[in-house]
């Protein structure tokens, strides 16, 4: 694939088959930035169909960063019991009283300065900036990774090709739309770039892709062994 191929028919194949998700703005909406953290935090390390119910129940009990920032502790706690990892909900809760008492309740759009913010990571620093923001960020999580390390075959062993991985990301990620990009790729990878049995044969990304033309998908991403 030519530089930008990639982005283009990933983007096109997107606006026919994007995920309707309840965080994710409708065509020709903004972003609300609250949602979009408040849902990378609860993806991090949960599925997107148990996150749901949880995400509902948050929006509509604290609508907005400030209403998060308000309420109590154990509220919160409460209200995310079930959904595990809860060093999460405690960063959550010290994120939206930073966002209120340091940012006019409004989050950063810049990659460095939300990653500065609680709970904020590489990974979701990227994505708020480039899914709500619309900011041009290198949006690498479990899906994308093994997206990009079969469309270039990425040989190295990961974690330790962290960086070349990031690079290749990098080199089609493009300037316009970054947050349904990134959303792309993960949905990409969610539906058709599939751990086991990826459906190559309906993939937009087929003709550009390295592991595919060799037959080799599923030895991509290779992992160091333990
Ligand atoms: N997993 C984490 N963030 C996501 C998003 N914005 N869309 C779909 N899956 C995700
Ligand atoms: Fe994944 Fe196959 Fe698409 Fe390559 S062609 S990106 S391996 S689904």
């Amino acid at each position: 694939f030519p530089q930008g191929q990639v982005s283009a028919a990933l983007l096109a194949w997107y606006d026919r088959n994007a995920r309707r998700l309840p965080w994710r703005a409708g065509p020709d909406e903004a972003a609300d930035p609250y949602r979009v953290w408040l849902s990378e935090i609860m993806l991090q390390q949960t599925t997107v169909a148990a996150v749901k119910p949880y995400f509902a129940a948050f929006t509509t009990r604290w609508p907005t960063v400030e209403a998060l920032a308000a309420a109590e502790e154990s509220a919160v706690m409460a209200a995310w019991a079930g959904l595990g990892y809860y060093a999460r909900a405690r960063n959550l809760i010290a994120c939206a009283r930073v966002v209120a008492a340091d940012h006019g309740g409004h989050f950063p759009d810049e990659e460095a300065a939300l990653r500065a913010l609680p709970g904020l990571g590489r990974y979701t620093a990227a994505a708020v900036a480039a899914i709500a923001f619309g900011r041009r960020a290198v949006v690498v999580d479990a899906n994308v990774e093994r997206v990009v390390a079969r469309l270039f075959a990425l040989s190295d062993p990961l974690p330790g090709a962290r960086d070349s991985l990031y690079a290749l990301a990098d080199s089609i990620t493009p300037d316009m739309r970054a947050g349904d990009f990134a959303q792309a790729m993960m949905d990409l990878g969610a539906t058709i770039c599939t751990p086991r049995n990826p459906a190559c044969a309906i993939c937009p990304l087929r003709d550009g892709c390295a592991a595919a033309r060799t037959g080799t998908t599923e030895a991509f991403p290779v992992k160091a062994a333990k």
